[in-house]
């Protein structure tokens, strides 16, 4: 998972029952990653997560796995945001 201020929140939030490959092998919309919370929250007993820091799990996903995302041909370079933020 790419460095970022948010990753602490997906570290801290989504790992502790899969890795975070499996997160990190799917590319999906803000729309599609916000209704995997969801998701999560329905079927997997995830936690009600404070409502900012669902935000910025949601953007952090969706910047770095989106399907405008390349992930490179070998996964060693990790994915690379079209349109990192500044
Ligand atoms: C309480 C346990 C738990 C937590 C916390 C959790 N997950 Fe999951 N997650 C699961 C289980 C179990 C599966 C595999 C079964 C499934 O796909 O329904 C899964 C599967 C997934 C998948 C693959 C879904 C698919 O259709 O292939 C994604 C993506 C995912 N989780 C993302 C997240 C994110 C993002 C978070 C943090 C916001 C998170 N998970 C937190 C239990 C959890």
């Amino acid at each position: 998972m790419p460095e970022d201020p948010r990753k602490i929140l997906v570290i801290k939030n989504c790992i502790m029952c899969h890795s975070a490959k499996l997160i990190a092998q799917n590319s999906m919309s803000k729309d599609a990653w916000q209704n995997i919370i969801l998701y999560m929250q329905e079927k997997h007993n995830l936690r009600q997560l404070p409502p900012g820091d669902e935000q910025k799990i949601v953007s952090y996903l969706s910047q770095y796995f989106s399907p405008k995302v390349s992930h490179g041909i070998d996964g060693d370079l990790g994915p690379r945001a079209i349109n990192p933020l500044p």
